[in-house]
């Protein structure tokens, strides 16, 4: 939830026009973070004037377009060039504040803008603060948050200059001293007028990450950044970005620092400073003590810009429903080995092998997760319980932390996440932790905080999901949690067939997948006959009663239509007063254990005129169909009972995606949502 972005260029001439390209295109790759309003800061034509901040509610392009439109009515020089220059940029989902250029950020320290912020994560202790800066003279003019930190900078840096005579405070000194009153989650980037070319960036919870781009190769050996040793001030030329994800930074470079919880990055001079932020020690030392600094490699970013791309699709969410074959055979990539020598068929989850013991000695499995990433959960939970034996329990992370739900020793706990970033399940991990249990990772971003505060873990390597509505994510936990089932259960002879045709059916679930998606003219021509309905029921069970809460998901969060996933053997204890011959009902009832009473509920919702679209294995058609009765068959190729979830959720996925542009509305970006929910 919200974006935030930063480019510095040093020793190396650029026009404003070019600043601002760097920055919109920045925001638009974070835009799926947040696009309830964007701002952006850049200098003004002399550092003695303050810097210029053009703040706009709506998308990134509402924005672009009253900036030029700005630029044009205060004659603003586009040419005009920088050899050093510090912008900054945010993309915003609303939490304090409707959207408004006023709540948008960067948010300011008042008239000149002396200090200027941008800001993802959420100043719990924010009323607090601003209180007192009132008391000490500041108004304020937003709802949000986010206000009291440029504003409480400048008080510190007025105050402390006051204090400090001659002795000149520096950027990051004013910065670690307004980290130690916020509490809350924040990524934060600082822009002043005091300290023209200069950034700070410092983060708690909320993730941020710095790209370095060197103009000249011979620059390059400076990799290890250090206190008080800018590799830069030779007058090397280079680039520096800050973002809160790698989208935005890898068509610029794939050298990049993964800033970590309570570290100061300074910008300056081209060089790069971190220091550590010491919370209350410093108190001891005063404004001016010197806080311990870090030293840290760069590390390189595994992105093609091909995956940030939208390709020849209309859509990411398009884009990623068809490349789910290519997703899957990544996830697998190297984790599955059959034949060789030993013949035997496996799986490998090296980010597991240490603790692959514990698990199986656990008391118990909890699934964590939240939206999406629980449903996928809840669709490999069958064959967890199957193959190791093992309880496996389910928890909605907001509900885990609301109920405090007992969390013991002995119990494995598996947080899913796609960003690894979501709020509520890294507070429950936080939960877990605190209540000595294993914790597992599965997520898909490479050193996001959910990835880095589990014991361990598997990435699913699902690439790059820009759109908000998560599909190929989902399809990869799915695998991945399979894997784990597999892992977990060992090789105990009384399992082996099953294994074995898991695994089977494992290498082969790229191609049926890439069948399932010749149903896309199919899918869109039953999103036509759905496309002015209000309602639509999703009938699962066993296996796929997550294969109707995802499917449902899916149309409520993109189409806009009410949707919802009902446990098939629930019917009868409500829902089914629902049926009539308007209200249309998909019923999975594809061939496994619970084939035979999906056909029974099928029967039963025909007898009360329900109008039924059935979800079956191919050559079950006549089996389902009621002699015609039912209004849609979508036949989708049958593979192992534990998989069928992976090919059931992609038709739906399908109708989902044409529901909502055939409804007109935005597909990538849906009303009021956000990619990554960094709040709870
Ligand atoms: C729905 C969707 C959300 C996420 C949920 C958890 O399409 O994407 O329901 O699944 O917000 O997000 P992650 O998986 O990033 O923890």
């Amino acid at each position: 939830m919200c974006g935030i972005f930063a480019y510095l260029n040093c020793n190396v001439k650029r026009e404003r026009s070019y600043i601002l390209q760097v920055l919109f295109n920045g925001l638009r790759r974070l835009e799926y973070r947040g696009y309830d309003s964007a701002g952006i800061s850049i200098d003004s034509s002399s550092v003695s004037l303050p810097p210029l901040v053009f703040r706009k509610e709506g998308n990134i392009e509402s924005l672009v377009k009253s900036v030029y439109q700005e630029v044009d009515a205060t004659d603003l020089n586009l040419e005009e060039s920088f050899l050093t220059h510090a912008g900054i940029a945010h993309t915003r989902w609303a939490t304090h504040g409707e959207p408004a250029p006023r709540n948008s950020h960067p948010q300011s320290s008042g008239a000149g803008n002396e200090f200027l912020v941008v800001h993802n994560g959420v100043i719990t202790n924010y009323e607090v603060l601003k209180q007192t800066l009132i008391r000490h003279g500041f108004s304020f003019e937003s709802d949000t948050d986010t206000e009291v930190i440029p504003k409480l900078a400048k008080y510190v840096f007025d105050k402390s200059n006051e204090d400090s005579g001659d002795m000149a405070v520096t950027f990051s000194q004013v910065v670690l001293e307004v980290m130690r009153h916020l509490e809350g989650a924040y990524a934060l980037i600082f822009k002043s007028r005091h300290y023209p070319n200069e950034l700070i960036a410092c983060k708690r919870g909320s993730p941020l990450l710095l790209g370095v781009k060197e103009l000249r190769e011979d620059s390059s050996k400076g990799s290890l950044f250090h206190d008080d040793k800018y590799p830069s001030q030779n007058g090397n030329p280079r680039e520096l970005f800050l973002s809160s994800d790698a989208n935005a930074l890898v068509e610029h470079t794939r050298k990049v620092l993964v800033i970590e919880d309570g570290e100061v990055v300074h910008l300056k001079d081209g060089g790069v400073s971190i220091l550590k932020f010491d919370g209350d020690k410093g108190k001891r030392g005063g404004l001016l003590s010197r806080p311990a600094s870090v030293q840290r490699a760069l590390s390189v970013l595994e992105m093609e810009v091909e995956q940030i791309n939208k390709g020849n699709y209309e859509h990411y969410m398009q884009k990623e429903i068809h490349e789910q074959p290519e997703s899957l055979t990544t996830t697998m990539r190297g984790r599955l080995i059959r034949g060789g020598t030993c013949k035997a068929k496996t799986v490998l989850l090296g980010g597991l092998k240490d603790h692959l013991k514990t698990i199986r000695r656990s008391r118990r499995i909890v699934f964590i997760g939240c939206g999406t990433s629980y449903n996928a959960a809840l669709a490999a939970r069958p064959i967890l319980e199957e193959l190791s034996g093992i309880p496996v329990t389910m928890e909605i992370a907001s509900d885990l932390l609301d109920r405090q739900g007992p969390i013991y020793r002995e119990d494995t706990a598996v947080f899913v996440s796609q960003s690894g970033e979501t709020a509520d399940t890294l507070h429950a991990l936080e939960y877990a932790l605190q209540n000595g249990a294993l914790c597992v990772g599965i997520t898909n971003t490479v050193g996001s905080v959910i990835a880095r505060k589990t014991h361990c873990g598997v990435h699913i390597n699902a690439g790059a999901e820009i759109g908000v509505a998560s599909t190929k994510a989902y399809t990869s936990q799915i695998v991945v949690m399979a894997m784990l089932a597999l892992a977990i259960g060992g090789d105990a002879i009384s399992n082996q067939a099953r294994r074995e045709a898991i695994i089977d059916c494992l290498f082969d679930l790229p191609n049926k997948v890439r069948e399932v998606l010749k149903l896309d003219q199919e899918m869109k021509d039953l999103a036509k006959l759905l496309i002015a309905e209000q309602s639509l029921l999703m009938f699962g069970r066993g296996y796929n009663y997550a294969t109707a809460l995802e499917g449902s998901l899916k149309v409520k969060e993109v189409a806009l239509m009410h949707s919802e996933g009902i446990l098939a053997g629930e019917m009868k204890h409500g829902p089914l007063a629902l049926v009539d011959e308007s209200l249309p009902i998909v019923v999975i009832a594809t061939h496994d254990a619970c084939f035979s009473k999906q056909q029974s509920v099928i029967q039963q919702l025909h007898a009360r005129k329900g109008r039924l679209i059935v979800m079956c294995s191919r050559g079950d058609a006549a089996a389902v169909s009621l002699g015609g009765a039912c209004s849609r068959v979508i036949e989708v190729p049958q593979v192992e009972d534990c998989l069928q979830p992976v090919v059931n959720i992609v038709p739906l996925q399908l109708l989902a995606y044409h529901l909502t542009v055939l409804r007109g509305y935005n597909v990538d970006q849906p009303r009021n949502l956000a990619k990554s929910v960094t709040t709870e």
